[in-house]
This record gives C-alpha cells, sequence and structure tokens, in this order.
C-alpha cells in the first residue's frame, strides 16, 4: 500500500512559494457570497504539474465545496497522481490550515508523507492527521476474505 512506501520528502525539494502564489491567485476567482472568506488550494503532484482550487459556496450553506475538493478533483480530472505538498492560503494571503474533513480527503492522494504548509511550518500529513483511516485499512479486511 502506498502509506508503507512513500517516503516524507525534503522540505528543500518543494517550491513553497510557488505554490502559495497560485494557490493566492485563484482564491481571487472563489465564489464565497456568504462566508465572504475565499480560500485557494494549491499542490504540487509526483509528475511535476501543479493542481488548484477555491472554495465554491452554496445558497444551502452545508453544500459548501472547499477550495481542497476543487483542487482535487482537477488531480483526478488531469490525470491522477499522488500528491507531493500541499498549501491553501486565505483571503489574506496567508497560510490557511485545511479544516478535518479537507486532510481526510487530501490523505487519500497523497498518503501519510504529504507534505502539508501549516501556519505552524511545513509538516507531514501524519503529523496533522494522526493515525488516519486511509485506503489500507479497508484493504487490509476486504483482501483477508
Ligand atoms: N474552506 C476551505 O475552502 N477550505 C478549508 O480547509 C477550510 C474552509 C472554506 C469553506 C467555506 O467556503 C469558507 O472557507 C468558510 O468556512
Amino acid at each position: 500500500m502506498a502509506r508503507s512506501t512513500e517516503r516524507v520528502r525534503p522540505i528543500s525539494d518543494v517550491d513553497f512559494e510557488v505554490l502559495r502564489a497560485r494557490a493566492i491567485e485563484i482564491s481571487a476567482r472563489a465564489y464565497a457570497p456568504y462566508s465572504h472568506f475565499p480560500v485557494g488550494a494549491a499542490a504540487l503532484v509526483d509528475d511535476g504539474r501543479i493542481v488548484t482550487g477555491c472554495n465554491v459556496e452554496n445558497a444551502a450553506y452545508g453544500v459548501a465545496l472547499c477550495a481542497e475538493c476543487g483542487m482535487v478533483s482537477e488531480l483526478i480530472a488531469t490525470g491522477g497522481g499522488r500528491l507531493v505538498a500541499v498549501t491553501c492560503c486565505n483571503g489574506l494571503g496567508e497560510r490557511l490550515m485545511p479544516c478535518g474533513r479537507c486532510r481526510q480527503l487530501l490523505h487519500e492522494h497523497g498518503g501519510d508523507a504529504l507534505l502539508v504548509d501549516t501556519p505552524q511550518g511545513v509538516q507531514p500529513m501524519s503529523q496533522v492527521l494522526p493515525q488516519a483511516f486511509g485506503p489500507a485499512d479497508i484493504t487490509h479486511v476486504t483482501e483477508s476474505k
């Protein structure tokens, strides 16, 4: 399973300034007429491409899509791959910690080794979502039958 084979990359391998610039750029396209809280997300994929997304709200507030959702949709729609590093920025251009649901969403596509650009510095997903539930927890059961 990806979880056991992926290694945390050196932070120096990733240009977080480029990712932050892309996140801030896409946050300008957010549809956030209810919260007035635009968010942009950008991630480096293991083949070198960068995927981005912005939040998209709805009059039915609970239907809102976080920026990370749009970003993961672009990841899959443009060929998939594994996320290596991710950053989210708020409307002030500051780093934003992905919400709990989005940490789970991101974990699926980057695993424990995914580097997350948090307000407290770059930390692996294993630190910001400890003991994450993931695909291996399912295959552990389904493949033992
Ligand atoms: N939001 C994100 O896009 N990502 C997060 O990780 C946290 C929250 C959005 C959802 C909503 O449109 C707005 O921020 C306020 O919660």
